[in-house]
């Protein structure tokens, strides 16, 4: 344990940070700059471009992303509602299926339930304690399973590792809301999920000042998602100052957190959060 954590420190405070440093500064500089100098003829993926959100300051907050989440690559979005209508609207189709458990953020239900379906895209929705009747859900045009690892508001904590299972034995793209257990106590795609999703407005930030979202996954997964962001005109760019702000927030977050977690524990004893967290311990 005390080797992970030393590694989630050095991780938390060093993974990201340009080498070597601009001009030897400790703090890695907002960019608050739009152009940047084109230099490698033809790419167009080499294009740095603010609306791209592929300033220095986010380069550095997905590689720290990446690194703590065991993931090969990261994104942000101006946020957690465009970082999950994003994802969904890459990985599935007009005329694809997905299957999303029965209690979900309002935000994300209205979206799937109201939304998705102007789009061709189906749902279902899956009892997450209940791993024997999924089968039934599933169709030959199914593509997704989607979860909240603490669900918003009601605290529930599904069978996670089944859900994991089940994705990978109908080969599944699962994707997974971290967002109430954060990147520091829980790690998604080291227990098997293909996507993990964050918002600033919890613990990506915690301040109550901005909310972006952030994704976590394989780099093809992202790099789909990247492309499928630059097309979509709402909602994307997320401001340089606004990444340095979670930066900043990552680089000294394993002091607040381990202690935000213990009280959030003590709150939970007379609660089914306890057995969800217990649950998500030995995941
Ligand atoms: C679990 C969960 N997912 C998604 C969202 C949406 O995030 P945002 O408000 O940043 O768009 C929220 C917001 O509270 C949430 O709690």
């Amino acid at each position: 344990m005390k080797s992970i954590q030393s590694k989630l420190d050095t991780q938390l405070i060093h993974a990201g940070e340009p080498q070597p440093r601009f001009l030897g500064v400790v703090c890695l500089p907002i960019f608050q700059t739009v152009y940047y100098e084109y230099t490698s003829a033809g790419d167009e993926q080499e294009l740095r471009f603010i609306r791209l959100n592929n300033t220095p300051n986010h380069v550095a907050l997905y590689k720290k992303l990446a690194s703590i989440e065991n993931g090969e690559a990261a994104l942000v979005f101006a946020s957690g509602m465009a970082a999950i209508a994003t994802t969904l609207l890459t990985i599935l189709k007009s005329g694809e299926h997905f299957l999303i458990q029965n209690s979900l953020y309002g935000g994300t239900h209205s979206l799937i339930t109201h939304d998705l379906p102007a789009f061709g895209i189906q749902y279902d929705f899956f009892n997450p304690a209940d791993p024997i009747s999924w089968k039934t859900k599933l169709r030959p045009n199914t593509r997704a399973i989607y979860v909240e690892m603490i669900t918003n508001p009601l605290m529930q904590v599904g069978e996670l590792p089944e859900v994991v299972m089940f994705s990978r034995e109908h080969r599944l793209i699962s994707v997974s809301d971290n967002t109430f257990v954060s990147l520091v106590n829980y790690h998604p795609l080291e227990c098997g999920f293909d996507r993990s999703l964050h918002l600033a407005t919890k613990y990506l930030n915690g301040h109550s000042d901005i909310a972006p979202g952030a994704l976590v996954g394989s780099q093809e997964l992202v790099a789909q998602v990247k492309n499928r962001l630059v097309e979509l005109t709402t909602c994307k760019t997320t401001p340089p100052f606004n990444v340095s702000t979670i930066l900043d927030y990552l680089t000294a977050q394993d002091i607040p957190l381990p202690i935000n977690y213990s009280m959030v524990l003590e709150v939970s004893l007379a609660s089914n959060l306890l057995e969800g967290l217990r649950r998500l311990k030995n995941f």
